[in-house]
């Protein structure tokens, strides 16, 4: 891998793996932004859902990792792996279907297991500080009939409260929404979108 290898970690959390409309949009900014260029390409498909964090995970969380038995290493494990990628995407690029105003229950796993004090965020003197500095993050957003940055869109201002707090505030918000009312404009607007994002 050179050093100009960018790397970029996708996330899909429709639960529609076929006719999705945050996949679709995923798939053209990605394509558009990879072509000709040397691309290394994680991803994560969230339709089937993510295990829950429980008692035993939160307590392995919360054990200093010297600490750490096998067993709560291997709690860990997963919760691991995905915040590896995170550490080692340039960009991250995230499908955010609107679900009942908020994220997806499979996103909202991902967020739980990759929120973790001393590795994605760390508490100071001045407040909470986010670990995961120097990255970029597109949302890719669709919706029925909620306005997307409206006051009843939990979802982005949700994923970019998140995001920041893992010290990933550089995010682009791409927008399908109200595709129940005029899906051609709501898409229309969304391809305009991509591309500004692509030429900035
Ligand atoms: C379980 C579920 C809940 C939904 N809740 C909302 C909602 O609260 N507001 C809204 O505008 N659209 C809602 N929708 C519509 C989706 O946001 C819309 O179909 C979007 O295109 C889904 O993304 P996708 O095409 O990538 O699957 C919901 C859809 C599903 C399946």
């Amino acid at each position: 891998m050179t050093k100009n290898t960018q790397t970029i970690l996708r996330v899909d959390a429709s639960v529609r793996t076929g006719d999705s409309v945050t996949r679709d949009l995923t798939t053209r900014f990605i394509d558009s932004l990879t072509l000709g260029t040397e691309t290394a390409l994680l991803r994560h498909d969230l339709a089937s859902g993510l295990p829950l964090i429980d008692e035993a995970w939160t307590s392995a969380n919360f054990t200093p990792e010297e600490d750490r038995t096998d067993t709560q290493k291997q709690i860990l494990e997963q919760s691991d792996a995905l915040i590896a990628d995170l550490q080692a995407a340039d960009i991250i690029a995230i499908g955010v279907p609107v679900y009942n105003f908020s994220i997806p229950a499979g996103l909202k796993a991902w967020v739980d297991l990759i929120a973790r004090a001393r590795v994605t965020f760390r508490y100071t003197e001045n407040g909470p500080e986010g670990l995961l500095t120097g990255k970029k993050a597109y949302l890719f957003v669709a919706s029925g009939g909620t306005p997307v940055g409206s006051e009843i869109d939990f979802a982005t201002s949700y994923m970019k409260h998140m995001l920041a707090f893992v010290g990933i505030t550089d995010v682009t918000v791409i927008a399908a929404d109200q595709m129940a009312m005029d899906a051609d404009a709501s898409l229309a607007r969304a391809k305009s979108q991509i591309s500004e994002a692509l030429a900035a």
